[in-house]
């Protein structure tokens, strides 16, 4: 690797390492998550201890996303009909995006809040059909898989537009990102992941989802970012993908409805 290469490489630890910290409501609903003996009394007051969580877990819980025929009014009444999975990942996908704030560089925040939230649905669909893996930790990890991407963007405004061009010249994504800023997305978004002590299973996931493995939660991020991408759910204009098989036709009306409804919630 060229020192210039190095040196670029050393400014994206650097900005990983410098990333705040995730809000302790975060913190706390992983430690809730993580301890058997917690029940959904103790998620609901994490959530009520956060105005703005709250109202957005409301937002989400009415949206129409989760089919839901009556109006939610509290938190209590939400954790009830969503359960506490549902919660859970509301409650770490919200403030996480959050947390990266607005300013992205070339990255057009539009376009990748669709791709995100496209996988993140996708994701949420095939564990179900699959019935392998734990339906929210699929929809987190294709909401997050490529977060790694703003962190390049951001840190490295120009040489992300380079590799953006090569992309659109026809060289692979990761090659392009390596070869630009000496390190590709899913590495970069592995070590956020990391930093901010998110599950390893998470963590795994999105290092492996353009590698991923069979019959993993790599493997269902994958297949998922291919559909979304061949719906149309890209992250630059220039992005495609081939056509998926059509058992998953039922899908695209899916995504589309949980694109429009949760792109006010996230
Ligand atoms: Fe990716
Ligand atoms: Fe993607």
């Amino acid at each position: 690797m060229s020192e210039t290469l190095d040196k670029l490489l050393t400014k994206v630890e650097n900005a990983v390492s410098d990333l705040p910290t995730l809000p302790y409501v975060v913190e706390r609903v992983l430690e809730i998550s993580s301890d058997p003996d917690s029940s959904m009394r103790d998620l609901e007051s994490v959530v009520a201890s956060d105005p703005a969580l709250s109202a957005r877990i409301l937002r989400a819980a009415n949206s129409g996303l989760y089919a839901i025929p009556q109006h939610i009014t509290s938190i209590t009444q939400a954790a009830a009909i969503l359960g506490f999975r549902i919660i859970r990942s509301l409650c770490l996908s919200i403030p996480i995006l959050s947390t990266l704030g607005h300013n992205w560089g070339p990255i057009d925040p539009k376009l990748f809040r669709r791709h995100s939230i496209a996988v993140g649905v996708a994701a949420r669909f095939i564990s179900r059909k699959k019935r392998i893996y734990d339906t929210e930790t699929a929809f987190t990890a294709g909401l997050l898989h490529d977060i790694g991407k703003i962190i390049l963007s951001k840190t490295l405004p120009d040489r992300y537009k380079a590799s953006l061009d090569m992309i659109a010249s026809g060289v692979e994504c990761r090659k392009a990102e390596s070869s630009c800023m000496g390190q590709s997305h899913d590495m970069v978004g592995a070590s956020i992941l990391l930093r901010w002590n998110l599950p390893l299973e998470l963590v795994t996931a999105i290092e492996q989802h353009h590698t991923p493995i069979a019959n993993s939660l790599s493997e269902i991020i994958f297949e998922a970012d291919t559909i979304s991408k061949s719906f149309g759910y890209v992250n630059c204009s220039f992005e495609s993908c081939s056509g998926v098989s059509d058992k998953y036709d039922d899908l695209r009306e899916i995504i589309r409805r949980a694109v429009e409804d949760e792109f006010s919630i996230l």
